[in-house]
């Protein structure tokens, strides 16, 4: 398409560093959605049953930020680009181990994958305190969820 379909209620430099923060932002979250089915469908141990439900938990929130993402990025006019081998070059989720997975390797890797998601996603909330505080409220609710599932997490590590 030539010519850009959707208007954008930002100036031209606000519009494409928003749009960065949130395809930046949508690419962790299709991975941290995989990551989390990955370790759902692995995890085996003493603890199978609560691990392997919280983990659905925790697909059904980054499924459901993955959504309100890519549309706030397609809101402000921005092209949302959700495709596997874009996730595969620009993710900054900590890669997740193959094979089975003891409940409690998989609570201390998903926990710190968690963190890291978490800071990404912080820094995020400062660059868009400048560009545009619509998506900055989007990426506070959902960094406020993810933060909760941080919590939880480390809390089964105690
Ligand atoms: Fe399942």
């Amino acid at each position: 398409m030539s010519k850009a379909p959707i208007t954008s209620p930002l100036d031209a430099k606000a519009r494409e560093e928003t749009g960065q923060v949130l395809q930046e932002a949508l690419v962790d979250l299709i991975d941290l959605s995989l990551v989390a089915k990955q370790a759902h469908w692995n995890v085996v141990g003493r603890n199978f049953r609560s691990v392997h439900l919280q983990l659905d938990e925790l697909v059904a929130a980054a499924r459901e930020y993955t959504d309100q993402v890519a549309e706030r990025a397609s809101a402000i006019g921005v092209s949302p680009d959700g495709r596997a081998a874009t996730v595969a070059k620009r993710s900054g989720v900590p890669e997740f181990a193959t094979g089975w997975r003891d409940d409690e390797a998989v609570a201390t890797a998903v926990t710190a994958t968690l963190g890291e998601v978490v800071q990404r996603m912080r820094a995020r909330i400062q660059i868009t305190d400048d560009t545009d505080l619509v998506t900055q409220d989007l990426i506070i609710e959902l960094t406020a969820r993810l933060e909760e599932a941080h919590w939880m997490w480390q809390a089964q590590l105690a």
